[in-house]
């Protein structure tokens, strides 16, 4: 059909970080089995469910979990910790009976130093692998071949005493970076691809998709300072050497052979370049992520601002994503306030696009406090200046079990002690609880075509502290308006002349039936309010 919209742009994809969703064969750390066993959790057919349509994995593949994941021993098999090849796809089946898309994570900037490609590429300098992996000599002072720098921290490069070269790793030496220059390792990525495409994959999230190829003339980054927002150790302008313009060319074949299947590629990419990554001809990323609200503080005019710019940004066929939360930052709770958590929900699933859902968000989960000892992260236990990212990764709280009914054995990360209270199990019983109000919001986007896929209008209304917005089409449109202060407020509507019912309040579970003139609309504090127009 001409004009039916592909299922990912309607989407609420919800990110699982595998270790941490729910562990069946009490090892501590989560597996397969325990996903499928939440599914109906997920999205079981009705509004008791959150209604999640994609689940977006965070990497289960064989790894030595140097970095959790993101360092792949092997691109086509599943972490023994986590299942194996049968458990995958009986996810697979068992998530798409309940309507749900399997979404895997693509590392393919680099692999772990276990991999084979890796073990047979150090091995020698004349081994047909070498060129898999990038490998220059030590400069003049014999020192690192340049002045790149690792984003994990430290040089980029580390000298392997058995060929006395050194390999370059962006991230930690454990990563070395693969040669996506050499036509055969592209050969070799894509390969892998259409093994999990074949196993019924609806896509992937790939990883630092913009930093996939680098210069190939090895010439020092000029020395200025990073990029504002870029937490790189070093005053080195790491970009004019990780972004390259060929990095585009694969991303196109990768989006040909998505293509085959009617899959999708979401990537990380700076927000700096972001829209390039759609492709001139929409022929690379169907969804750069758009990152601009996951660091930003929680005040309406900053929000309102990188909301307009990004939609006025988007060209024809570029479709929008928000994303509020993930495994690399902050808990979103944590970091606009508990008291926020609502007012968040509201304002991401009303907005246009895929709308991105990290696990636990839907409960109010916060970091955890931990302990040097406690913490897992390599980057933070060997870098003074990293933050560690375990405390947004630690396990669901589903009730108020031992071990928040996470695991029957001691959790691979600590708990929060909130678990008691904070957890699905008590959520679900709650009418009003954050958890009820994300079934709410995900269900009525569900239901409506202004919501999942009409446009956006920023609307201007006093005061400022206000965030208010139209989503529409020819046939329905909504009315979404934001307290972000925490007094009443009567923000004056009367120049809209809408009229209109309150159909979701962050608040109360009160609607109104009958339309009426929206012109002094209350707003308890922090509250937010979807109005159909009529
Ligand atoms: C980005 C991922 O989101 C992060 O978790 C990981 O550590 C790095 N890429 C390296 O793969």
């Amino acid at each position: 059909m001409a004009n039916k919209l592909s299922w990912w742009k309607n989407a609420v994809v919800y990110q699982i970080y595998p270790l941490s969703f729910r562990d069946t064969n009490q090892d501590g750390v989560g597996d397969l089995e325990g996903i499928i066993e939440k599914l109906k959790y997920l999205n079981d057919g009705t509004e008791k469910s959150l209604g999640i349509d994609a689940i977006w994995l965070s990497p289960i593949y064989p790894s030595p979990w140097a970095d959790f994941g993101y360092d792949v021993s092997d691109y086509c098999a599943v972490h023994p910790a986590l299942g194996n090849l049968a458990t995958f796809d009986a996810l697979v089946e068992e998530a798409g009976k309940r309507g749900i898309k399997i979404i895997m994570d693509l590392v393919v900037n680099h692999t772990s130093q276990e991999h084979p490609w890796f073990q047979e590429s150090r091995s020698s300098t004349d081994n047909p692998k070498r060129t898999w992996y990038i490998w220059q000599d030590e400069n003049e002072e014999e020192g690192p071949p340049n002045n790149w720098p690792s984003f994990f921290g430290g040089s980029a490069w580390t000298r392997d005493a058995r060929t006395n070269q050194y390999y370059l790793h962006k991230f930690l030496p454990e990563q070395p970076d693969l040669n996506l220059w050499n036509p055969e390792v592209q050969e070799a990525i894509l390969a892998s691809v259409r093994f999990w495409l074949e196993r019924g994959v609806a896509g992937f999230r790939i990883d630092v998709a913009d930093l996939l190829l680098e210069d190939n003339s090895f010439a020092d980054a000029p020395v200025i300072n990073a990029p504002v927002g870029h937490d790189v150790a070093e005053p080195i302008r790491w970009e004019k050497v990780y972004w390259r313009p060929e990095t585009h060319e694969f991303l196109k074949k990768l989006r040909k052979l998505l293509d085959e299947y009617g899959a999708i590629g979401i990537g990380e990419v700076s927000p700096a370049h972001m829209l390039d990554f759609y492709g001139a001809e929409d022929d690379e990323l169907q969804l750069p992520f758009n990152f601009s609200l996951i660091g930003m503080p929680w005040s309406a005019a900053p929000i309102r601002s990188a909301i307009n710019s990004y939609e006025s940004s988007l060209g024809n066929g570029q479709w929008p994503n928000y994303v509020l939360g993930n495994h690399d930052n902050k808990r979103l709770s944590s970091r606009i306030g508990p008291e926020n958590a609502r007012a968040a929900a509201l304002m991401l699933l009303t907005l246009r696009g895929t709308i991105f859902l990290y696990y636990g968000d839907e409960i109010g989960m916060e970091d955890v406090p931990m302990n040097r000892d406690q913490l897992k992260d390599t980057p933070s236990l060997r870098f003074s200046h990293k933050e560690s990212r375990d405390p947004a990764r630690t396990p669901m709280q589903w009730s108020n079990e031992f071990a928040a009914g996470f695991s029957g054995a001691e959790p691979w990360l600590p708990i929060h002690e909130n678990c008691q209270t904070l957890n699905v199990e008590a959520q679900d019983k709650d009418r009003l609880s954050l958890l009820a109000l994300y079934r709410r919001l995900i269900h009525l986007r569900k239901k409506s075509v202004a919501l999942s896929s009409g446009a956006y209008e920023s609307l201007y209304v006093i005061p400022k502290t206000i965030l208010a917005y139209r989503r529409y089409t020819t046939s329905e449109e909504y009315l979404i308006i934001i307290n972000f202060t925490d007094k009443t407020v009567r923000p004056d509507l009367s120049e809209y002349h809408f009229s209109g019912c309150c159909v979701l309040s962050t608040h109360s579970l009160y609607n109104t039936k009958q339309p009426k003139l929206l012109q002094k609309i209350i707003l308890r504090p922090r509250e937010g309010k979807v109005f159909r127009i009529y």
